[in-house]
């Protein structure tokens, strides 16, 4: 089967309800990221950085995966498919993907403060327990925090992101303005061989290059459409 990669943004989960960070009405217009997404933030207020992740997971139970999360599940029936996904949510994973790295962190997820990606110290957070309080401890004795990677912290799922990106026979984003780095940066690792689908309803800065072809639509109704250029392709 042909390696398809499918690399992901906030805009694939905004037809779920979630909100996108640099739309207009987004996440960074109602919070300071140097507040609530740096490891700086956490250590200067802990408390405020703990309090915004729990307001974030707690309103995942209930939303749901959109159609276009259904379909990119749905090509696993045609492709060896990969999705690297930036986004936090489960939805990719609720929506019947089996392959998805999840390049900053889950917010199903909590750790360590003090070795956050040591795998012994990562836990699922239950159902009936979703959000963590200052004084719930991780297994190393740390203050339990959020499985996040925020800025100023090492992207551990990178380099075998990069590496999937080299291998890929066709790539495809959506949803994502790829502003921030070293995320935005795998693009550059996609073979010239392999062509690149964007499904955004705006331009990104990356459209001007002709690698892109870009379906301008949202997520659910250029999945329908790249689904039907994909089917014909995966049959010959
Ligand atoms: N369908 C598809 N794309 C959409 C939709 C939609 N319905 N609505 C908006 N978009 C597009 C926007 O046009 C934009 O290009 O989704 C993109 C969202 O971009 P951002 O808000 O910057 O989100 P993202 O690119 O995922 O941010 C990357 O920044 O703050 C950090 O860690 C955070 O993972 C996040 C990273």
């Amino acid at each position: 089967m042909k390696k398809l990669v499918i690399l992901t943004g906030a805009g694939m989960s905004a037809e779920s309800g979630i909100s996108t960070f640099r739309d207009s009405g987004g996440l960074w217009e109602q919070h300071r990221v140097e507040d609530v997404a740096t490891i700086e933030g956490y250590v200067r207020n802990p408390q405020l950085v703990i309090d915004f992740y729990n307001e974030r997971r707690r309103q995942l139970p209930t939303v749901r995966p959109c159609r276009g999360h259904e379909l990119v599940a749905a090509l696993e029936q045609y492709f060896d498919v990969t999705v690297i996904t930036q986004n936090v949510d489960d939805l990719h994973e609720r929506a019947g993907s089996t392959n998805v790295i999840h390049l900053h962190g889950e917010l199903m997820k909590a750790t360590s403060s003090r070795q956050p990606n040591d795998p012994s110290q990562i836990i699922m957070l239950p159902a009936d327990r979703l959000d963590i309080h200052m004084g719930d401890l991780a297994a190393d004795g740390s203050q339990l925090r959020p499985f996040i990677v925020w800025f100023g912290e090492a992207v551990p799922e990178i380099e075998r992101a990069a590496e999937i990106s080299a291998e890929a026979d066709i790539y495809v984003v959506i949803g994502t303005s790829l502003n921030v780095y070293p995320a935005a940066g795998l693009v550059q690792f996609v073979p010239d061989r392999t062509p690149i689908y964007l499904i955004d309803p705006k331009d990104v800065p990356w459209t001007a290059s002709h690698r892109f072809r870009h379906i301008k639509k949202g997520a659910s109704e250029g999945m329908e459409e790249l689904t039907r250029m994909l089917k014909l392709i995966a049959e010959d």
